[in-house]
């Protein structure tokens, strides 16, 4: 779509979105990470800034993007700083989107130095620690009308179905708005199109067809702009 073509129906919107996957040091070369690219969060960084957003991005580690036009960038790359950053910016949002994959656990020790490997066969043991849920903590200190948006990949189980899940999180979450993506399969990871649904907390559920990730964007911006003019914001 040409820029030009796009609704201008964020101006003067405050967002903050987090994008690309938190590394947690084990030692000084070594890192839990995970496979995010980043580019759904870049992607709706884009859109929003094209639809007239102010926009803060949050990036965490991604593969090699282009800053989006008009947004501001900050840099972290565990998920503790990551938090403050975001913690930060979302001070005076109306809209913060947690598109980041953040560890849920890391390294409970870092070691100063590189871990070698001992004479004999035996093997370290990695004990983890649990990292802040940065989105509950939004959750629990929002201002009134501030929206807020969490991702989340699901797979289906014996507990039940990829939308069953995602209809609990929602719930669980106390978001505005969860964007639900199906994962597994070479889905949504690391590719360029993404698919799925993007629930809302007052019990409407779009599906999301399989599309770019900037239709996904596309889609998320226009839930968000709809509820910012029935709130106000
Ligand atoms: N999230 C977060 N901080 C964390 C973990 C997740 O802010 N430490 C955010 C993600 O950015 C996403 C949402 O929470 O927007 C849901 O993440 P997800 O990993 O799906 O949910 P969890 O509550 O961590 O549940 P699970 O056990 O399924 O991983
Ligand atoms: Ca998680």
């Amino acid at each position: 779509a040409r820029p030009a073509a796009l609704p201008r129906d964020l101006e003067g919107v405050r967002v903050v979105i987090s994008a690309g996957g938190t590394r947690e040091p084990l030692d000084p070369v070594r890192f839990l990470g995970n496979r995010s690219s980043g580019k759904q969060g870049y992607a709706l960084a884009r859109v929003a800034a094209q639809r007239g957003a102010e926009v803060t991005l949050v990036a965490a580690h991604t593969v090699a993007l282009p800053d989006p036009a008009g947004a501001t960038v900050v840099r972290v790359s565990t998920a503790e700083e990551l938090r403050v950053a975001v913690e930060a910016e979302a001070d005076d949002a109306d809209v913060v989107v947690m598109a980041a994959a953040v560890a849920d656990f890391r390294p409970a020790e870092r070691a100063e130095h590189k871990i070698k490997k001992s004479d004999d066969t035996s093997v370290p043991t990695v004990e983890l620690t649990r990292n802040p849920d940065v989105l509950a903590g939004l959750v629990r200190t929002r201002r009134p009308g501030q929206l807020l948006v969490g991702f989340a990949a699901e797979t289906g189980d014996e507990h039940g179905g990829v939308l069953d899940h995602g209809r609990a999180k929602l719930k669980r979450k106390g978001v505005d708005l969860l964007v639900l993506n199906a994962v597994g399969e070479g889905r949504a990871f690391e590719v360029d199109d993404n698919t799925g649904w993007l629930l809302s907390s007052d019990g409407v559920e779009r599906r999301i067809p399989l599309g770019a990730k900037s239709e996904l964007a596309a889609t998320v911006w226009d839930a968000v702009a709809e509820l910012v003019r029935d709130t106000g914001a």
